[in-house]
């Protein structure tokens, strides 16, 4: 199954903010090159433009809907390409790689930094921004079904994968990503923010994820045992996320990493 941008964007707003979060804070003044890595539909990697207006922005990732997505809002300053993030290598220094929701696919991504750090200019800056709640409500539902008597055969490995929900999820505790550029020569800026997203409609929690953490499951499935599944994890979620009068709210916890070369 592959990535979805509808599916994703259907919650734009709540997933570009910390985009914008982390963006706003990225204190390189007037970068000429500045690199999207994972940047999905194109939707925030187009708005680098404004908060760069000197600079030309590349976006790139391994999902050729995501890319046939973003391609169409290319033009002179802003360009895609389909490449997996293991496998890019920049051809001349960069001011800012930015990856905002991407990283948590990428299991060695910290091997990856040593080079990219190097392919910053002086004072460039790496910024990335990953979901740091593996072990919230929504995954231990996620796992709790999946090593349930109908699907652990299916999905037992799944839930003890190292994907962006499972329990030894890739993402790695802040202080690992602080230690590891710090020691690489870096000045380091991060923290770590928990959203309260207030989300309207039937089943929101479910929507969310089939968008993101919960694809691993769905794709390891036959499209006849989706639905059950997803039923399954639905009942679980409205458990744990309880729909009030207002909505439904789902705490989401997220860390941010700015780290510039000196
Ligand atoms: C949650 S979306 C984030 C998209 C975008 N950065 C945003 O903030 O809206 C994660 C994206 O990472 C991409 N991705 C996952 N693994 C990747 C990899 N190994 N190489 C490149 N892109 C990858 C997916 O295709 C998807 O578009």
């Amino acid at each position: 199954m592959a990535w979805d941008p509808a599916q994703y964007l259907r919650f734009e707003s709540e997933r570009a903010r910390p985009f914008h979060d982390l963006v706003h804070r990225i204190a390189v003044e007037a970068p000429a090159r500045v690199v999207d890595l994972g940047c999905g539909p194109g939707n925030v990697t187009a708005s680098l433009l404004d908060r760069w207006p000197g600079a030309t922005v590349h976006g790139i990732d391994s999902s050729a809907e995501m890319i046939d997505r973003a391609t169409a809002l290319a033009g002179p300053r802003l360009t895609f390409s389909r490449h997996a993030i293991e496998d890019w290598r920049p051809d001349g220094p960069v001011d800012v790689i930015v990856s905002n929701a991407a990283l948590q696919w990428v299991p060695a991504h910290p091997d990856l930094f040593a080079g990219w750090v190097h392919a910053l200019a002086p004072k460039g800056a790496l910024a990335f921004q990953v979901p740091s709640n593996v072990d919230g409500a929504a995954p231990a539902v996620f796992r709790a079904v999946a090593t349930g008597p109908r699907w652990v055969d299916r999905l037992g490995t799944v839930a003890s994968g190292s994907g962006p929900s499972q329990s030894g999820g890739a993402v790695r505790p802040t202080i690992e990503y602080v230690d590891h550029l710090a020691g690489l020569g870096c000045e380091v800026d991060a923290w770590e923010t928990t959203y309260f997203h207030v989300l309207p409609g039937t089943d929101p929690v479910l929507e969310w994820y089939a968008g993101t953490g919960l694809r691993p499951y769905l794709d390891a499935l036959d499209p006849a045992d989706r639905a059950d599944f997803r039923a399954e994890v639905a009942a679980g979620l409205r458990e744990a996320f309880p729909r009030k009068d207002y909505g439904t709210v789902l705490p989401f916890r997220r860390a941010f990493v700015i780290a510039y070369r000196r």
